[in-house]
């Protein structure tokens, strides 16, 4: 047996350096962090700026948190099903903002007025490449109808269909329904996902989906 391996175990027992798992979480080196893939040195500055951002009227949003990148001006196939309790409309709010890059319309690199960018959101470049994606749901073109519904009030819902828990139902991260998952009373992409990578979880859930416990936090199933 190769004597250094024991060594090195009891090295590192004595000297505690072991941590058990070590789960990065934050924006940095999240999927979110564009810098390498597209050569800067600021991690913000792709999606907001402080000042000069862009005008939300003029780029038809309702929803513009210091917003630096272009927005696309798509118009979706949306989900529908028989047993649905409200009638989808186009996406608003946050989900537009998130569109704009993973609707394939506009480049990743459209942001600080640049309109002339050349990269999109399933480029080979970004980790996995383009259709490998669990899905191929990097670049949702522009059909939504194979997608959770997205963009409507949750309480409305929730009032009359009682498989879907009241939005003051706590949550398995803390929080209410209303206060953690809704985005002005609606479930939006930001209802399930966190586009910083606080958490660290994977696919930037804001719940790990180990036993669908993201899902059984809104559906009584
Ligand atoms: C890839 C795009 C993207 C990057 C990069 C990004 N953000 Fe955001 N940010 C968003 C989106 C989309 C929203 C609105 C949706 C939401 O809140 O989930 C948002 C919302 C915010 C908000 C308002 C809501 C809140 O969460 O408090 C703040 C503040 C913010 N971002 C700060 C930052 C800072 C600081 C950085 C860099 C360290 C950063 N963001 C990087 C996309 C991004
Ligand atoms: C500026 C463009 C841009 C915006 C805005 C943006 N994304 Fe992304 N997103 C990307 C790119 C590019 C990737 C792929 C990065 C990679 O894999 O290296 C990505 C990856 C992801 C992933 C996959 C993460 C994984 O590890 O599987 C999720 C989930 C995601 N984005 C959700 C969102 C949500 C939700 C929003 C809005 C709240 C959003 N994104 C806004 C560009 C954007
Ligand atoms: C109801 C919860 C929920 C909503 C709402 C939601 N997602 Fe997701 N998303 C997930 C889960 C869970 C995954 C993990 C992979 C899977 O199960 O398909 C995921 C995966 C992803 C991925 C990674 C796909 C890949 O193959 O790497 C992207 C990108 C993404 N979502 C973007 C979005 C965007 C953009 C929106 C809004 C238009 C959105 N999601 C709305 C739950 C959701
Ligand atoms: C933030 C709360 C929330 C989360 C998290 C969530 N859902 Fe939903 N989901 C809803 C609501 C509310 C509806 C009902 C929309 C309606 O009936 O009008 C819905 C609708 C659906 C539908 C469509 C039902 C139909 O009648 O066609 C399915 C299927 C579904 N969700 C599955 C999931 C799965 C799987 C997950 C986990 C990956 C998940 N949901 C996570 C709130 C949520």
């Amino acid at each position: 047996m190769n004597r250094r391996f024991p060594t090195l175990i009891t090295l590192i027992a004595a000297t505690g350096l072991i941590v058990a798992v070590s789960v990065q979480a934050g924006i940095l080196g999240s999927s979110h962090d564009l810098q390498a893939e597209l050569g800067i040195d600021e991690v913000c500055v792709v999606c907001h700026a402080p000042h000069n951002a862009v005008d939300p009227v003029a780029h038809g949003l309702d929803y513009a948190p210091l917003w630096n990148h272009e927005a696309g001006s798509t118009v979706y196939t949306l989900y529908a099903s028989s047993t649905l309790d409200h009638t989808p409309g186009q996406p608003d709010g946050s989900t537009k903002l998130c569109l704009s890059c993973h609707d394939g319309s506009v480049a990743v690199d459209n942001y600080g007025g640049t309109t002339s960018g050349t990269i999109y959101a399933d480029d080979a470049m970004f980790d996995g490449a383009p259709g490998t994606s669990i899905g191929g749901a990097r670049d949702f073109g522009t059909s939504l109808d194979n997608d959770h519904p997205i963009s409507f009030l949750y309480d409305a819902v929730a009032a009359i269909d009682p498989e879907i828990l009241p939005s003051s139902s706590a949550t398995p991260v803390g929080g209410t329904i209303a206060t953690r998952m809704l985005v002005d009373g609606k479930v939006q992409c930001s209802s399930c996902h966190d586009v910083h990578d606080v958490d660290g979880n994977p696919h930037l859930l804001i719940i790990t989906n180990e036993g669908s416990e993201l899902c059984l936090a809104c559906h009584a199933k």
